[in-house]
């Protein structure tokens, strides 16, 4: 006699429910099967333990020309002996690439396509391996307790702590592929707006990856003449039956130029992954790509949970909105405006490619102004430090903002203000359906620097 898992909704079911469940199904199984049975079978369904680490395997792929480049990017975010996977290069890897680096995935030598090519004229060899790519990875990780499979690129950054908190939250035995699109709208339009744009990454639970994985060969040829790899694995994965589950932490970047305002006002949403972090400017003042990289992870590593997580609050004497983007920057604006404004982005950057008119992104954005009411003082992210009752980060002044007081009979000078300290709790959040709220303090007619307190929101606080 068996009986089925009640499956869990991770996170949602409470423990003592779940413990009561078992128990009950347990007793059931005693008091109605023969006592022999007992002797071959074991009685205790097994709680399946939460998503980790061992549970997600990452399929990376790049050139060893560019590696050369871009090997910080991967060490960036790989966890030696923690994260799993493989790093796929088009050639053995040579100079100083050897001996291969044990910060890096151990890599491999993609499989010789050289005979399908011909065979199928592909129109770009390329995204043929990248595609294939998928198999050789399902195929050299073979093991009963994977779940996911995430798939990237050289360049990709990923927030690993985040994706497998994610991953916690869906159930790995059914079909999922799960990725981000360009925040460039021209680019879903070219390609599509159902596929998961590789560079931002993209997950396909296991079951998933292996049913594409036995269909590779035929895939491919069904698709061999198509652009890119992305819209080739789309396209396959539509044919299992299977659609996209856009993720708003993924983030292809398909953008030029300064990011600031989109880094500013991300979404309600833990952060996955960063991509073209090498075709924008350093994300940091001050700093190349190699170094804000860096900076960005020292905040990731101290709590990947809030990275980047959009908290406003208000300082009602002054007059002044605050906006943290926590691990960030930090916004001050000398007028209150509403969370709906400060949510959308300040259009500091461009789209991938010109366009003669809008729309171009995928998201509202704010237009720069001169106007002192409009424009905030600007802080980054300096330094954290963890202590046992709480995280503190500093977020500092990178330049004068160059405009006159939004009042000019106001006691406040925010122009005086040169540093921000942001203290958060030291647990990391999990996902929540609402953002925290925060409190701000020690604005003073001359003082140089305020603190901005992040909480939970109270039941029926309204951000306002
Ligand atoms: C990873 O594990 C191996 C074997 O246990 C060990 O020799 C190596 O030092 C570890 N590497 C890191 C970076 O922790
Ligand atoms: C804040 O705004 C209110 C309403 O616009 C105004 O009456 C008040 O003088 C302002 N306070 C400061 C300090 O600017
Ligand atoms: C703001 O003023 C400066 C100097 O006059 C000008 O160069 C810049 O284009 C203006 N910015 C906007 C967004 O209007």
């Amino acid at each position: 006699m068996t009986f089925p898992l009640p499956v869990l909704s991770l996170g949602a079911r409470n423990v003592c429910e779940l413990l009561f469940i078992f128990g009950l199904i347990t007793y059931l199984n005693f008091v109605s099967v023969p006592n022999d049975y007992h002797k071959s079978k074991v009685l205790v369904p097994e709680v399946e333990p939460q998503t980790n680490f061992n549970h997600v395997v990452f399929g990376l792929l790049g050139s060893e020309k560019a590696l050369h480049d871009r090997k910080h990017y991967i060490e960036s975010w790989w966890r030696p002996n923690v994260t799993r996977g493989v790093f796929y290069l088009d050639k053995a890897p040579t100079g100083d690439l050897m001996p291969w680096s044990d910060a890096s995935p151990p890599f491999r030598v993609s499989d010789d396509l050289t005979k399908f090519l011909q065979e199928t004229k592909a129109r770009r060899p390329k995204n043929i391996r990248m595609v294939h790519g998928i198999m050789e990875l399902v195929r050299d990780m073979r093991d009963a307790n994977l779940r996911w499979v995430v798939m990237g690129d050289d360049d990709s950054i990923f927030f690993v702590e985040n994706i497998i908190d994610i991953l916690g939250g869906f159930d790995h035995r059914k079909y999922y592929y799960i990725g981000g699109r360009s925040e460039f709208i021209m680019a879903n339009y070219w390609y599509s707006f159902n596929q998961g744009f590789g560079g931002a990454g993209f997950i396909l639970s296991y079951p998933l990856a292996k049913a594409l994985a036995s269909d590779m060969e035929n895939c491919l040829r069904r698709y061999a003449q198509f652009f890119t790899s992305d819209t080739m694995t789309m396209s396959c994965i539509a044919d299992i039956g299977v659609n996209l589950s856009p993720h708003k932490g993924f983030h292809q970047i398909d953008l030029h130029g300064d990011l600031s305002g989109f880094l500013s006002s991300h979404p309600k949403s833990p952060l996955l992954s960063l991509h073209h972090l090498g075709t924008v400017k350093p994300i940091f003042p001050g700093m190349d790509t190699h170094q804000s990289i860096r900076h960005l992870m020292e905040a990731a590593t101290a709590d990947q949970s809030r990275m980047l997580q959009q908290t406003i609050c208000y300082h009602r004497q002054s007059n002044w909105s605050l906006s943290i983007s926590w691990g960030y920057s930090a916004h001050i604006y000398e007028q209150i405006m509403p969370r709906s404004h400060l949510q959308r982005p300040l259009e500091t950057f461009k789209p991938w490619k010109a366009r003669p008119s809008r729309p171009l992104y995928m998201f509202d954005t704010r237009l720069l102004s001169n106007n002192s009411c409009y424009e905030p003082h600007v802080f980054f992210f300096e330094k954290v430090d963890k202590v046992s009752m709480g995280i503190f980060t500093t977020y500092s002044r990178a330049r004068t903002r160059g405009l006159p007081p939004c009042s000019l009979t106001s006691q406040y000078k925010p122009d005086l203000i040169s540093q921000i300290t942001v203290v958060s709790p030291p647990t990391k959040r999990k996902e929540k359906d609402r953002c925290e709220c925060c409190d701000v303090v020690g604005v003073g007619g001359t003082g140089t620097s305020v603190e901005v307190k992040l909480r939970e929101c109270g039941l029926n606080e309204v951000i306002a």
